[in-house]
């Protein structure tokens, strides 16, 4: 039973989020997609918003639950008995950052792997940043989040732009 953990911010998930997590679930039983909950870190959607976004994204997917943790990863891993950890790599860009990430978390329990799993062509392109910057302004993030995500982004900067609106009133 081959049980695995996919840590992110996700603000918000994906396609590109979710295209991995459908390829890990044909090497793993058990995918756990994890959404830090850090106070501290300036994010757009709230916790519970991500895992809603996530939990109905990926409803269609077997083998998968979504939670949020705080503090370390690895003690997250240790909580759920999970040995693996997953992370999207986009481009060489990436590297570098998740290098480090994975060598700390193997300083910190060397018995949890982290695997990287490459980014479909379509997706490379695609952050969450990135769709926060096109939502905020207007664009189009067709195929870039799944449709969930897509309605609730447009929705939080509709009601940032009243609301900015209304206090220069
Ligand atoms: O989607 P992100 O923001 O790149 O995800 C980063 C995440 C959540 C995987 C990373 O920040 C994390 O694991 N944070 C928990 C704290 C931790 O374990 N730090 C030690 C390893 S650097």
């Amino acid at each position: 039973m081959l049980k695995a953990v996919y840590p992110g911010s996700f603000d918000p998930i994906t396609n590109g989020h979710l295209d991995i997590i459908e390829r890990c679930v044909s090497f793993v039983d058990e995918l756990v997609v994890a959404v830090l909950d850090n106070p501290s870190k300036k994010s757009l959607f709230t916790v519970e918003e991500r895992i809603k976004h996530i939990t109905e994204a990926t409803a269609h997917i077997p083998g998968v639950s979504v939670k949020s943790f705080h503090g370390l990863l690895v003690d997250f891993c240790r909580l759920e008995k999970a040995k693996l950890v997953i992370r999207g790599l986009r481009a060489v860009t990436d590297f570098e950052y998740e290098f480090n990430m994975a060598l700390a978390n193997r300083k910190l329990d060397p018995k949890i792997e982290t695997i990287f799993v490459s980014a479909s062509a379509n997706y490379m392109f695609v952050s969450s940043s990135g769709i926060k910057e096109i939502a905020m302004f207007g664009g189009c993030v067709e195929d870039m989040v799944p449709e969930n995500v897509k309605h609730c982004l447009y929705e939080k900067f509709k009601n940032r732009e009243e609301e900015t609106n209304g206090f220069h009133n």
